[in-house]
């Protein structure tokens, strides 16, 4: 094995660690959101910045203005929702952290500076959105447009702090492997991506049931969502496909330790996540799942974006002259 292929230890400096942290701590923020939506708590707080017009929510209905129903206050909603609030908040801080951080690299590799700093815009516009989707009565649309920002910001975080750190993903690869791995994770990513945005037509049709005062039993949810539903059982079946020939591919050309564990890592959350699909579809939509399926869905595809990063920038080698 070539010695910049062996699994190495992880020193990470300063603006490394942060840029890690704040994608574990927005990958986190994600599941959060699925919370407050799967505890339909996504109106906990009817204002926004504000919660019931203050900095710090009520704790009873009799501290509710009188502008707002006191009937409706459910105090679990409330603070869920104020919590992904605050927790945003600290998303916040560690992307500007991150930003100040990457002043290091300014000069030797722009891009990671200027990466961070459209992280920092891109950051407050989701705070902004949030807000939106509060506004609009959480309006399907938006509450959509809300997790594609998501997304967008953890594939913007992933980018950067991978620029900053191509040391520990620095590996070799022959031409052709490299290639070849280098295709399926593109097309599985391209095929998760696809099957993302369909999931969130999926949670569209469910969602117009989680909202209404009286909805129909929960079993009658899936059946409005016809064709789309079938289409992303099907899709499934492609995105595991292809998920499970990339590990045997990963093992098959040889490739570096970090990438076959990326590959093994990947087939997992696969097929975790068709689990979790198959668990909604047929235990009429259990809230934990709900939860589980919207984080194991954007970790998939920040796995299979970090995978295709490491092999684009691998270094080729030519048969013969790797042995
Ligand atoms: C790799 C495979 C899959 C991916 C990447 C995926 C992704 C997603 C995403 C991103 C959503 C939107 C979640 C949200 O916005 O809260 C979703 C919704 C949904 N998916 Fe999947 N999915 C997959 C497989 C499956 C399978 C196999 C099934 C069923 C057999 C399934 C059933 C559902 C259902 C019922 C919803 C609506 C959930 C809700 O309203 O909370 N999914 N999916």
């Amino acid at each position: 094995m070539h010695p910049e292929n062996e699994p190495r230890t992880l020193r990470l400096n300063s603006y490394q660690k942060t840029a890690l942290a704040t994608i574990v701590a927005t990958l986190l923020l994600v599941a959060i959101g699925g919370l407050v939506r799967a505890a339909g708590a996504g109106l906990g707080c009817p204002d926004w910045p504000r919660c019931f017009g203050s900095w710090i929510p009520p704790t009873s209905a009799e501290q509710i203005p009188p502008q707002w129903d006191a009937s409706k206050f459910n105090v679990w909603q409330t603070w869920l929702e104020y919590s992904n609030r605050l927790v945003g908040v600290v998303i916040g801080i560690l992307v500007i952290a991150t930003f100040l951080r990457s002043f290091r690299y300014r000069k030797t590799i722009p891009a990671v500076f200027w990466g961070s700093l459209i992280a920092v815009i891109l950051v407050a516009f989701q705070g902004w959105l949030g807000g939106q989707v509060v506004y609009s009565g959480l309006h399907a649309v938006v509450i959509t447009a809300h997790m594609l920002a998501a997304l967008a910001l953890i594939a913007l975080l992933v980018y950067t702090a991978f620029l900053g750190s191509a040391a520990h993903f620095a590996l070799d690869l022959h031409e052709s492997s490299r290639r070849k791995l280098l295709a399926l994770g593109v097309v599985t990513l391209a095929a998760t991506l696809v099957q993302v945005a369909i999931g969130t037509q999926v949670r569209e049709a469910v969602d117009q049931f989680m909202k209404s005062d009286n909805p129909p039993p929960r079993a009658a949810w899936l059946a409005s969502a016809g064709a789309i539903d079938s289409l992303h059982r099907t899709l499934a079946l492609v995105v595991v496909g292809a998920a499970l020939y990339l590990l045997y591919a990963a093992i098959k050309e040889r490739a570096p330790t970090l990438l076959t564990r990326l590959a093994g890592g990947i087939a997992l959350v696969c097929t975790l996540q068709i689990s979790f699909g198959i668990g909604l579809a047929y235990a009429n939509l259990p809230p934990p799942l709900q939860v589980l399926h919207l984080f194991f869905g954007t970790l998939l595809a920040t796995l299979l974006f970090l995978f295709t990063l490491v092999v684009s920038r691998a270094r080729s080698l030519t048969r013969e002259a790797g042995g």
